[in-house]
């Protein structure tokens, strides 16, 4: 049975997968209406693996007999600038995600929540993929600067992503 503090900590983080959820489909949209379907596609997939992340979450809440409880998700932006720019924002919102891991782990650790801190390590993990993905793209946006030709190479080259 998962104690109070553990809950809600836990129930704060299926808010923010979905959160994340939100804001990645709004930016899928954004680059599918400037005719970035690739990345659009790209930032749909991702869109869809936050919800896969919130969902664990509440499946674990539910298997330790714990209440989930479904926040207020806000609407996110729906103007982002450039790819960088996007991409940037992924980047920045990633180590945001990363941050509010490491204090659920912590939490866990301090309540002694051993089952949650074994759960929360693939959370730990995750982050540091998510986080190289999002600066490889920051990267390879930031070398072709203003080349409008590479940048499409780019959006096709991410539009191959399957899942
Ligand atoms: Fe589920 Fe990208 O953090």
């Amino acid at each position: 049975m998962l104690n109070k503090k553990m809950q809600d900590a836990l129930n704060q983080q299926i808010q923010a997968e979905l959160s994340s959820s939100y804001l990645y489909l709004s930016m899928s949209a954004y680059c599918e209406a400037a005719a970035f379907k690739g990345f659009g596609k790209w930032l749909r997939i991702q869109a869809n693996e936050e919800r896969g992340h919130a969902l664990k979450l509440l499946d674990y809440v539910l298997s330790r007999n714990g209440k989930h409880e479904l926040k207020v998700i806000e609407a996110p932006q729906a103007e982002f600038g450039t790819m960088l720019q996007v991409f940037e924002k992924v980047l920045e919102h990633e180590q945001h995600v990363t941050a509010l891991v490491h204090k659920l782990y912590e939490t866990a650790h301090q309540e002694k929540d051993f089952a949650t801190l074994t759960f929360m390590q693939w959370y730990v993990n995750e982050q540091v993929e998510e986080e190289a993905t999002a600066q490889e793209i920051v990267d390879k946006l930031k070398m072709i600067g203003d080349k409008s030709s590479a940048a499409l190479y780019l959006d096709k080259e991410y539009g191959k992503r399957a899942g």
